[in-house]
């Protein structure tokens, strides 16, 4: 592909965004899959020098390559952001680099679906240590340069879960409702230094994680990957690149907390207006759940953090 043809994940080029992240150094955890992978490809055909920077490393140096070979700066790095000095490691090694962070997407997920009542410890643990833990690590490690700097954009993705009671999931709920309360003070605090923070609150993006995602898991079984995108289709999942392009003109916008699709600001809406009402549509929405696992010939799986030895490695 040649430079600046800009196909790549279907992404357009030659915005006034575009134009603003030219130059620009930008780290991305989780940058390998679904809403990382498309953020980083559209900043890097946007001209940004983007660390993609991920557990799967050699599938975000495969990333990595094909954006170099369109022409453009990509490279790839190996991160667990529940390891800090890793952590700490990427934002210095790419300061030593370019001399400079001006983006840092807190992005890397994972989800633990089934309802609190199956749950193990480990799906506590594994959500909180990735999901919040982890977003807190990347802000230990980036905002210090970036108030030096006096300047830099933190971006953390959360979640609509962030915003109102999800049902199914209730580590990611609890974790994503950090995340969100972090980026808000934190967007507060950093005012003085020039940093600026924002948190995205995506609703059902068309991504990996929907069905499990490489390091989370489903806690019922007898439902197939086909059945559970099925239950999704009712949510209307949006396709990623198309998620990347709007979350990215917001993020130009320096907006606070950014909900892409639009559609799902009603939920929030509805959660601040009436929080009873909100209660009552979401145990609608749990009552479904219940009865479309049923349906698909699914039962709760009582959680056994499954793969537990290959998901945890100790925190350092
Ligand atoms: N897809 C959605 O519908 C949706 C909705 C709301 C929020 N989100 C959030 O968006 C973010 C990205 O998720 P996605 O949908 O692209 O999922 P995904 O599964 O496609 O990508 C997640 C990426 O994070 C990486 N990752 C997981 N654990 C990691 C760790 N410990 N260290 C480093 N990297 C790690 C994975 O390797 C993967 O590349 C997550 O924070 C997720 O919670 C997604």
């Amino acid at each position: 592909m040649p430079a600046g043809s800009g196909s790549i994940g279907g992404m357009r080029e030659g915005s006034k965004r575009d134009r603003a992240v030219a130059g620009k150094t930008v780290i991305i955890t989780g940058g390998a899959s679904g809403i990382g992978k498309a953020l980083g490809t559209a900043l890097s055909l946007a001209g940004a020098d983007v660390v993609i920077a991920d557990r799967q490393v050699s599938v975000a140096e495969e990333i990595a390559r094909e954006l170099r070979d369109a022409g453009r700066l990509a490279t790839a790095t190996e991160l667990d952001v529940r390891d800090f000095p890793q952590m700490q490691r990427v934002v210095d090694e790419t300061a030593a680099r370019t001399g400079k962070v001006d983006m840092f997407f807190n992005n890397a997920g994972i989800g633990v679906g089934g309802e609190m009542d199956d749950y193990a410890r480990a799906d506590w643990d594994d959500v909180i240590d990735v999901n919040l833990r982890g977003v807190a690590y990347g802000v230990q490690a980036v905002y210090p340069r970036m108030v030096r700097q006096g300047s830099g954009h933190i971006i953390n993705t959360a979640s609509m879960a962030g915003l109102v009671a999800a049902v199914g999931e209730g580590s990611y709920t609890a974790a994503k409702h950090g995340v969100v309360g972090l980026s808000k003070s934190l967007r507060i605090e950093a005012r003085r230094h020039g940093v600026r923070v924002s948190v995205l609150c995506p609703g059902a993006i068309r991504t990996p994680i929907l069905s499990g995602g490489k390091f989370g898991r489903l806690n019922f079984e007898g439902v197939s990957q086909e059945q559970i995108l099925k239950m999704w289709a009712a949510l209307r999942p949006m396709d990623v690149d198309a998620f990347a392009r709007r979350a990215l003109d917001q993020i130009h916008a320096n907006e606070a907390i950014i909900v892409v699709p639009g559609w799902w600001k009603a939920f929030w809406y509805m959660e601040r207006v009436s929080p009873t009402l909100s209660f009552r549509v979401w145990e609608l929405i749990l009552g479904k759940m219940r009865s479309d696992i049923k349906a698909a010939g699914g039962s709760p799986r009582p959680g056994t953090a499954a793969g537990e030895e290959e998901q945890q490695s100790p925190r350092a």
